[in-house]
Parts: C-alpha cells; structure tokens; sequence
C-alpha cells in the first residue's frame, strides 16, 4: 500500500486525509491532541502520530516507526506553523532517505514568500517540492478566509494535478 504522511493533519486538512484513504492510500497523520485525532480512529488505513513539531527528534523517531511497520512514505502534505522553523527540513531529510522520490506539499499563508521557504525547506535532491498557498474568498466587496473544506478540496487539486504552486482562492 502507498504510504502518505500528513504533518498537521486533523483540522483544515481533514478531508484531505479521508480522501487520500478512497485513493488507496495508508496515511500517517501527525497532531498533539487525541480529540482531533479521534475522527481517524476507525480507520484500520490511518497510524496516528501524537507528536509536537517543536520536539522533531522525537516525532521523527514516530514518523519512522510508521515507515518501519507501513513502508516509505512517498507524499508528504505538510502544515506546520511558521514558528517550527527547520521542523520540515529534519523530517524530509529522514523521510528521503527511504525513497528514491518524494513529493512534499507544503501548504503555506498567503502572505509566505515561496522563494524564502523554499531555501528555509532546502528540499533533498530526491524530494518534489509543491507549494500550496492558502488566500482568501473574495464575494461581492467582502473578502473571508477559507473554509476548511476549502483548504481541503484546493490541496486535494493541487495533489491530483501534480501542482509545483498552487494558490487556493485569491491572494489580491
Ligand atoms: N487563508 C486562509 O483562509 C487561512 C490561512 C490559515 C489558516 N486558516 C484557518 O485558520 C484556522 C486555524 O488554523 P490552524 O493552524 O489551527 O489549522 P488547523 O488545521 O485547524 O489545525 C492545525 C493542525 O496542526 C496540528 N498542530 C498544531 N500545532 C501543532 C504542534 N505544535 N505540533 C504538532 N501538531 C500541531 C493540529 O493538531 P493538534 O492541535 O492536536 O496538535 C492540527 O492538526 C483553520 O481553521 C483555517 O481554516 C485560514
């Protein structure tokens, strides 16, 4: 079975990880809480990951365990917050070294300057970079953030058509 990790993914990117399981996937989904978690929990295809990206000794240590018992990870959809500086980067670095090719999706704000992260991420040789930026709905004169289905469907699109950069609503 092909194995996904989702790094933050039981809030806004819930949908996303009930589709990649349709698609056949095993997903690993990473978060501290058990509450949030518990909507996977049925899932025989999900391993749950209880980790806080700051400490990424540890959560990597989780993450490989996942790899040792349900094989390499090939897709990574990663949202980490912007204060977990280089978190991204140790995870991807032990992930590539199981697997010949990864795609890494990182979704970002809006506001996020790719090139910026991109060099902050300094994505392995074997790693696919995508960036997914999440902007805003614009509906006659209001503007409004998006819905987590929202998020959820633009990553879900961004994955299907092998996306390098992808903006989810608008960013002006
Ligand atoms: N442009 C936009 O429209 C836009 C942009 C950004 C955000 N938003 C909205 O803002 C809302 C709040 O954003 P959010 O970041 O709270 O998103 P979220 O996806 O609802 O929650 C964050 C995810 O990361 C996990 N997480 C948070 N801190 C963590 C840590 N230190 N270590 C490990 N995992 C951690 C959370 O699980 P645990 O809490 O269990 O750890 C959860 O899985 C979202 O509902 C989204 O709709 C909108």
């Amino acid at each position: 079975m092909k194995h996904a990790l989702v790094i933050g993914g039981t809030g806004m990117l819930s949908g996303t990880v009930k589709w990649l399981i349709k698609e056949g996937w095993h997903v690993s989904v990473t978060g501290r809480t058990h509450r949030k978690m518990k909507q996977f929990l049925k899932y025989k295809e999900i391993t749950p990951i209880y980790a806080d990206y700051h400490h990424t000794k540890e959560m990597n240590k989780k993450i490989m365990q996942a790899v040792d018992n349900e094989g390499p990870i090939e897709l990574v959809i990663a949202w980490i917050h912007s204060d977990a500086k280089g978190a991204l980067h140790e995870v991807m670095s032990e992930i590539t070294k199981r697997k010949q090719h990864v795609d890494l999706y990182h979704i970002v704000s809006g506001t996020t300057k790719m090139d910026e992260l991109k060099n902050e991420v300094t994505a392995p040789v074997n790693c696919i970079y995508h960036q997914v930026k999440l902007g805003f709905i614009k509906e006659r004169s209001i503007r409004r953030w998006l819905t987590h289905k929202e998020i959820s469907e633009g990553v879900i699109e961004a994955v299907k058509n092998h996306q390098r950069t992808f903006i989810i609503g608008v960013l002006k």
